[in-house]
């Protein structure tokens, strides 16, 4: 039996305080982390009203797991944010779209939008209808990836239409703000405007509504993940450390509200020489497919850091359309594939 399967099973001695369930099954126990070393780490989660008994649970799960054969050091982390999931019920389709997917990564700047908006691309290029909403209301970058920003206009003052480009509907905040004006948003303020970008907006019959997210696991992730049925989150993450235990903490959110993760994608994976087409590790590429693997979920492509996915995604041309044969390009059709052998297996 491996060392993670025995842990868990001592730790599954251990009840949760206020459900009197045991703290695995009853979801206490999160981010079970094992290296070959031994070096254990764990975060237990609990209720607010038991704190006391959180902190006396958190000593007995070291002490237990401190005494299992081949582990040298343990370390459990207490926090107290659990919410009760949304109820299945009060999560709504959005009228005439399929799919809603949505980009996600805990850190900043992994490479979301750029991933977003050429997945979007690789789906429409499959002969889907595709529509992209950028709901990441502090620095929406849907303008500028795809070379669009006008006004959209309404018919009616009350529905607003969506943009299009490269086939794409497409929708942001952007189009909507003054680019100077700093975004100030307050978290109704946040629910409101996203629930508007989903719901008044002209979507029409859509295959895929590829949402791009601000990184975190803030307002507007779990306004979309508590009001809308979606049919899964894409985590995006570089492979350092750091990331990763980001990207963590941003698929255990959507775990905790009941969206299924469809899989993770490693950007920046390795570094392609526009020279040579030499290729560098120099991010120790391959942390997201241990992460994947340890959390038994599909690696659903590895984008290595090159410049012609920068250069194109700032001329508004993105990399999809504009090096259709690039060897990144098919790399992106891939990814486009595999969530749709997820999504219609
Ligand atoms: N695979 C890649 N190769 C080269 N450059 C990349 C790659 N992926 C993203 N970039 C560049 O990295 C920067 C950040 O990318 P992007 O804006 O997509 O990240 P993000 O996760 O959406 O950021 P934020 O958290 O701010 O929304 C951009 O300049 C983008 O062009
Ligand atoms: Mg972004």
């Amino acid at each position: 039996m491996s060392l993670e399967s025995r842990i868990i099973n001592s730790l599954k001695t251990l009840l949760d305080p206020l459900s009197h369930q045991d703290i695995v099954t009853g979801g206490v126990l999160q981010g079970l982390q094992v290296t070959e070393w031994g070096n254990v780490s764990f975060i237990l989660d609990i209720n607010t009203q038991y704190m006391n008994e959180g902190i006396k649970l958190k000593e007995k799960a070291e002490t237990l797991v401190s005494k299992i054969p081949g582990v040298k050091d343990v370390k459990v982390i207490l926090t107290a944010q659990r919410k009760a999931p949304a109820p299945r019920s009060l999560k709504k389709e959005v009228p005439g779209i399929k799919h809603i997917v949505v980009l996600a990564s805990g850190k900043g700047g992994v490479g979301k939008s750029t991933t977003a908006v050429n997945l979007a691309c690789a789906l429409h290029k499959m002969g889907l209808s595709v529509g992209i909403l950028d709901c990441d209301v502090y620095g929406p970058s849907l303008p500028r990836l795809l070379g669009v920003n006008e006004k959209p206009t309404s018919d009616d003052g009350k529905i607003i239409n969506p943009l299009e480009a490269y086939g794409l509907k497409c929708m942001s905040m952007g189009f909507m703000m003054d680019e100077k004006a700093p975004a100030i948003w307050r978290g109704p303020m946040v629910q409101s405007a996203v629930q508007q970008m989903l719901h008044q907006v002209k979507w029409g019959a859509l295959d895929f509504l590829i949402v791009d997210l601000p990184p975190g696991t803030g307002d507007v992730q779990l306004t979309l993940a508590q009001s809308v049925l979606l049919s899964g989150a894409i985590i995006v993450s570089t492979p350092q450390d750091l990331a990763l235990i980001d990207a963590r903490k941003a698929l255990e959110m959507f775990v905790k509200v009941d969206v299924p993760i469809l899989g993770l994608v490693e950007n920046m994976s390795f570094f392609l020489c526009p020279h040579c087409s030499g290729r560098s590790e120099i991010f120790e590429h391959g942390g997201v497919h241990r992460q994947a693997l340890s959390l038994n979920l599909p690696l659903l492509a590895e984008i290595p850091l090159h410049m012609s996915i920068r250069e194109t995604s700032e001329k508004g041309t993105p990399l999809v359309y504009s090096m259709p044969t690039s060897g990144e390009a098919l790399l992106y059709g891939k990814l486009a594939k595999h969530v749709l052998s997820i999504l219609y297996k």
